[in-house]
């Protein structure tokens, strides 16, 4: 922090605090909401980010902003979550994409070569977001290792194999992934193929299809569901060699490619194929603005309701001038331009279901604050405690926290949540319902 905040700084960045207690923010976690005395029945939401205080600072001319933000979010906790976690936040304004991402990329070299006395090599590369999905299973694949993904669909599109055909027939998709001989075939044996087609069905696959090359042909429990030529198609689109296996997903679009993502990890880290003391940064981008929900139709913000659609924002496949910060399979941190119109903000949360009096309920005095001629503007934010737990080699972000809470969000130094006295929830007009948490029946393991 003490390097980042000095490139910041020398290169005129502001650093301002902004406010700890203030209304919900739309980061698409639950809040943290804290009672007011005062106004009893109101309550204070903790912020998810600073997102809507470094915008507003842009309006006020303030032009580069950072700060170390303290944000809470209270979802279910995973080795990279917690609670609270601290962001390095910037928002600067006049800016393009390039521009955001150039500061940054100078910011993370100066913070190591300060560390490590090393230059990283920059530009970091980019890769669109459906490219990172189809090929590595992941909006922020870990690059280090090969075994892509490729696209089956067309070969087996007319092989007269039941699963795949319904799967297509829903509009599924059909992939494979290529575990070469050298790296794989001797070492992954029919055992161990059972044991991957487990895991595949607990990360939500459906299934998993395999093929080993052998003797020149593809073998496995269904080639006579496949005609020899659909076979040789497979062989000659997958590059499949002697004792090469080939791992085959099938399904919907984004859950299927998830699941594969998680299954490319395993193998990859079974087979010991990720490479340690290196650094692989990149951009991810060309997302979309909404996520739709295929079965109700409606829009989610991909990112938060504030990013720059590049094209129409009330076309549900507009893309966004967004982009995530990856680093080793992770996602570092995430930022994009802004909108500054106040027309367009308002069509978006139109979009994303909110009508006029829920607009102006919830986020009038940010839709005014646009009206009053934003400069074009946008920002990014970096997990601090992700970036730290990477430099260090750490599995999980409790191992860089002093004080972490555990996968229950429990603090089991302090015992946090706790009961309050009933005189305070009475100052407060609340009532209690819930009983006492009980420390002691909170499994050790669960520090994991
Ligand atoms: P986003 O929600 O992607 O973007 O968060 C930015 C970065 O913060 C880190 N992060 C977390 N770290 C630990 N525990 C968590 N629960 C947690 N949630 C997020 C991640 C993530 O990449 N306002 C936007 C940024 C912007 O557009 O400028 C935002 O908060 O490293």
């Amino acid at each position: 922090m003490h390097l980042a905040r000095q490139y910041l700084e020398q290169n005129g960045f502001l650093e301002i605090e902004t406010p700890i207690l203030g209304r919900s923010t739309p980061e698409g976690a639950r809040d943290y909401i804290v009672p007011s005395r005062v106004h009893p029945g109101t309550f204070y939401a903790l912020p998810q980010s600073p997102q809507q205080f470094k915008q507003m600072l842009m309006v006020a001319s303030m032009d580069r902003y950072y700060q170390v933000a303290r944000c809470f979010r209270d979802e279910d906790s995973r080795k990279d979550r917690q609670p609270e976690f601290t962001q390095l936040d910037l928002e600067m304004s006049f800016v393009d994409m390039k521009d955001i991402q150039d500061m940054m990329e100078g910011m993370v070299s100066y913070v190591w070569k300060g560390l490590y006395g090393k230059d990283l090599q920059t530009p970091f590369p980019h890769i669109g977001y459906r490219d990172a999905m189809e090929r590595f299973g992941s909006d922020k694949p870990d690059m280090r290792y090969g075994l892509e993904f490729i696209k089956l669909t067309e070969v087996v599109k007319d092989a007269p194999y039941k699963i795949f055909q319904n799967i297509l027939a829903e509009g599924g998709f059909v992939a494979g992934m290529n575990l070469k001989a050298d790296i794989a075939g001797e070492k992954v044996g029919r055992n161990d193929v059972d044991r991957y087609i487990k895991y595949a069905k607990k990360v939500g696959l459906g299934g998993l299809t395999w093929m080993r090359c052998v003797d020149g042909k593809l073998e496995s429990n269904i080639v006579q569901y496949f005609t020899p030529e659909i076979l040789e198609d497979i062989k000659r689109t997958m590059g499949a060699e002697e004792g090469d296996l080939l791992f085959i997903i099938a399904g919907p679009w984004k859950a299927t490619y998830e699941g594969g993502g998680f299954l490319r990890k395993k193998v990859a880290e079974d087979l010991g194929l990720v490479p340690e003391d290196v650094f692989q940064f990149f951009w991810m981008d060309q997302c979309p603005i909404y996520e739709v929900d295929p079965v109700s139709g409606k829009c989610d913000a991909f990112h938060h309701p504030f990013v720059l659609p590049v094209g129409d924002p009330m076309d549900e496949n507009v893309g966004g001038a967004c982009f995530d910060l990856c680093l080793n399979g992770n996602e570092l941190g995430s930022g994009s331009l802004r909108i500054h119109n106040v027309e367009m903000q308002r069509q978006v949360f139109h979009k994303l279901g909110l009508d006029d009096e829920r607009i102006e309920r919830n986020f009038g005095y940010f839709v005014e604050m646009l009206s009053y001629g934003a400069p074009p503007h946008g920002g990014i934010a970096i997990g601090v405690d992700r970036l730290c737990a990477i430099l260090l080699n750490k599995e999980s972000i409790r191992d860089v926290i002093a004080f972490p809470k555990n996968k229950r969000a429990v603090s089991l130094l302090d015992g946090s949540p706790s009961k309050v006295d009933d005189d305070k929830l009475e100052e407060l007009q609340i009532i209690s319902l819930a009983g006492d948490l009980d420390i002691g029946d909170i499994d050790e393991t669960e520090i994991e």
